[in-house]
């Protein structure tokens, strides 16, 4: 009989994840606590956005495979438990918040059956499933636990969990590793790398790969520092270094750095256990990329001071951008967000558009101005900042809006504007890291 799964956590991760199994033929329950989003679930409306998911998760559901609910009950015949609860870093700390796995373990054991295999896809600090399999026992629960972490970004959540580059397991017996290969056995088919790997590991295998691409980002945008102090241009010398195989064109995109709500807690909830495990130093690198990224965000607005003198106050600013990365409505960390408030703060009247997320950020910032228009943002503005690379940004006809602002000058945050174009219809336009976009 083809094994039933369950899905617990129906955040971007769970959803998809859900929805994903579903397409590929299992029985699968969605469980959440939150009563409105299940409640939008099982109507077919996405809590959240993201690029195809919407029809993708109607369609399953018309299949009848795919089910959601509030209540643990719903997962008792369930062979597979899929864990995709949130770890955000906690307030008081740079550790990761633990609250939710915990409490979506002790639940669970409630209602498992003998013999089911529970598969952490969270994001956690090593050593967790270790800690959930001890807890299992210590409660007479017969669940066997393994960890498969998730790398899907958002903007490609389908795509990454369908086609993913790899899949790692994390197990402790053969029998684990044969349940997962028999879930993930279509992606198999397709080729997909499958890395057995202990339950440590596999744990650290997320972590290690997030910490790599923030290292990645903070890294160009370190040159990017150095590039403006020299005279130089780090879209050029990005593009040069990438041509090395060993070092790769993806992830040199300099800007306003990372943001979101993985890589920024993920490299300081890893440093945070790295201390815990006596092994600090390891990491001591991950404080510089944190700073490096969060000095990005500074170096604009000291760039918007260049410009517009060291007064604010009164002064029109609009923001072009206010999710984390573009095709997402995701603000958390938002880097444009955070420039945007700041500043606000220091006396700017700050308008903000978004394709997508302005529903997230006015919740999150309720005191900035918000435009559904990119004409009305920009009306009367002394100065325009390019924060996130939506593509309907780079399709913008600056001579058009050249008419609507007090002061054509334009900052782009992400290097992705088209700037002869810009200069050509009577911009200013400053990027960062360049000296002479
Ligand atoms: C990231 C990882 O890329 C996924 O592999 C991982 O599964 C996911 O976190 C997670 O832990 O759940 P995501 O947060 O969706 O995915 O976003 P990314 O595409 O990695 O971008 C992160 C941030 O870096 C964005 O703010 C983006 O604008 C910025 N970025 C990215 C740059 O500033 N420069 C670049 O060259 C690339």
């Amino acid at each position: 009989m083809k094994l039933r799964l369950s899905v617990i956590g129906t955040g971007y991760l769970g959803v998809t994840h859900a929805a994903c199994m579903s397409s590929l033929g299992f029985e699968v329950v969605g469980v959440d606590n939150d009563e409105s989003k299940i409640a939008k679930l099982k109507s077919g409306t996405l809590p959240f956005y993201e690029p195809g998911l919407e029809i993708f998760l109607r369609d399953q559901l018309a299949t009848g495979r795919l089910t959601f609910s509030t209540q643990y009950s719903a997962l008792s015949e369930a062979d597979v438990h899929f864990l995709c609860v949130g770890t955000p870093q906690m307030e008081s700390s740079l550790a990761a918040d633990m609250r939710f796995v915990e409490s979506a373990i002790k639940e669970l054991a409630n209602f498992v059956k003998a013999g089911a295999l529970i598969v952490g896809k969270s994001t956690v600090p090593v050593g967790t499933a270790q800690k959930l399999q001890t807890l299992l026992a210590s409660s007479a629960c017969e669940a066997e636990i393994a960890w498969n972490p998730e790398f899907l970004r958002e903007g490609f959540a389908i795509e990454d969990t369908l086609r993913p580059t790899r899949l790692v397991v994390g197990v402790t017996s053969d029998r684990a590793e044969q349940i997962l290969r028999e879930v993930y056995a279509q992606l198999l088919e397709i080729g997909t790398p499958w890395i057995r790997a202990d339950l440590p590991t596999s744990e650290l295998v997320k972590v290690a790969a997030n910490s790599f691409l923030a290292t990645k980002i903070s890294f160009i945008n370190a040159m990017a520092e150095v590039c403006e102090a020299a005279g130089g241009d780090v879209t050029v010398l990005a593009n040069a270094i990438g041509y090395d195989p060993r070092i790769g064109h993806k992830f040199l995109q300099a800007g306003i750095g990372f943001g979101g709500g993985c890589l920024p807690k993920d490299i300081r909830a890893f440093m945070a256990r790295a201390h815990e495990l006596g092994a600090n130093q390891a990491l001591e690198f991950l404080r510089e990329i944190d700073a490096i990224n969060l000095r990005a965000r500074q170096r604009v607005i000291d760039v918007v001071r260049n410009f517009l003198g060291e007064e604010l106050k009164g002064r029109h600013i609009s923001i072009l951008g206010a999710a984390f990365k573009p095709e997402s409505d995701d603000v958390r960390d938002s880097p444009a967000l955070d420039i945007a408030a700041q500043l606000h703060a220091a006396g700017a009247v700050v308008k903000v558009h978004d394709p997508k997320a302005i529903a997230n950020a006015q919740a999150r910032f309720p005191n900035l101005e918000f435009s559904n228009a990119v004409a009305d943002c920009l009306l009367e503005s002394d100065c325009v900042l390019h924060l996130t690379e939506w593509r309907e940004y780079r399709e913008l006809d600056p001579g058009e809006l050249l008419k609507l602002v007090r002061n054509p000058l334009i900052i782009d945050g992400r290097n992705c504007l088209d700037s002869k174009l810009w200069q050509e219809a009577g911009w200013k336009l400053h990027a960062l890291g360049r000296t002479n976009p």
